[in-house]
């Protein structure tokens, strides 16, 4: 399903935070939402997710029009979305933290969890430990994982590489070119391992779109298919990934 906005606009307190924002995101495809700080990329996310109100413009997930609807029955009409800081219940373990989405929704976990596990195999050996012991980088996989067992058609990602090592940038990074082009269904790189009857039941037709906000140029030019760059609210700059050239990042991404 694809993840279509148009002229959307947000004020907070009277003052406008996003201004005539379109973009789209189709499944199979990763979308880099690009600028610097405080120009208005999480308010975005939160304009689709509900978590603000859009006073103007149309969010469409698939025929659907999401404007009207709550947070929660976006979230079951098919978004999944990891927040910035990522939102870890420290004193509910790994499992509890990963389970917490899809049960809120009413939904149930199949084979999902497999899938998440070995996407994420940090994450299994730490099932039954506090969330909150983890390290930022195991936090974000783990949200993103919750995310993950909702089964969305849609992700959306703030920031998953802040503040978080290199190599568990690349590895994450690896996870969502993955996920964009073979969802969760059995045709990753565990090709080898047993496909289960549960996850061929339940296995995706369609793959996962992601929407991935992002302020480290080098990870959206590796994931990333196409980019939409901000500055004060409104979309400046946008393209494919290999149209994101020097002049583009000088003027409107550097300090
Ligand atoms: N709840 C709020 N009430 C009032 N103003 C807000 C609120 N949330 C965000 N803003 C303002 O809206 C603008 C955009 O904020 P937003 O969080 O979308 O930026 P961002 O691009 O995600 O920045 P960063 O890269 O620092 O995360 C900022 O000027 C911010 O101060
Ligand atoms: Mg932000």
């Amino acid at each position: 399903m694809k993840l279509e906005l148009s002229g959307v606009q947000v004020s907070y307190d009277g003052s406008r935070i996003l201004r005539e924002v379109s973009l789209s995101v189709s499944p199979g495809e990763v979308v880099c939402l690009m600028g610097r700080n405080g120009v208005g990329k999480t308010t975005t996310l939160r304009a689709i997710t509900g978590l603000v109100r859009a006073e103007s413009g149309s969010i469409k997930l698939g025929d659907v029009e999401l404007t009207g609807m709550r947070p929660e029955e976006r979230a079951r009409a098919g978004l999944g979305f990891v927040p910035q800081g990522r939102d870890i219940f420290p004193n509910l373990t790994v499992w509890e933290n990963l389970r917490i989405g899809a049960v809120a929704q009413g939904k149930k976990i199949h084979g999902e969890l497999d899938r998440v596990l070995a996407l994420f195999p940090v994450l299994k050996q730490m099932l039954q430990r506090k969330g909150g012991v983890l390290s930022g980088g195991q936090q974000q996989q783990l949200a993103i994982g919750r995310a993950l067992l909702t089964n969305p058609r849609i992700l959306l990602l703030d920031e998953p590489t802040e503040g978080i090592q290199p190599n568990i940038i690349d590895q994450i990074g690896d996870t969502i070119k993955r996920l964009s082009t073979h969802g969760l269904s059995g045709d990753g790189p565990e090709r080898e391992q047993e496909i289960n009857d549960a996850i061929r039941a339940i296995r995706r037709e369609g793959q996962i779109g992601i929407l991935l906000v992002e302020q480290y140029l080098d990870f959206c030019l590796e994931v990333g298919d196409a980019f939409h760059i901000m500055d004060r609210g409104s979309i400046v700059a946008h393209g494919p990934i290999s149209e994101l050239g020097d002049d583009i990042v000088r003027k409107h991404l550097t300090v």
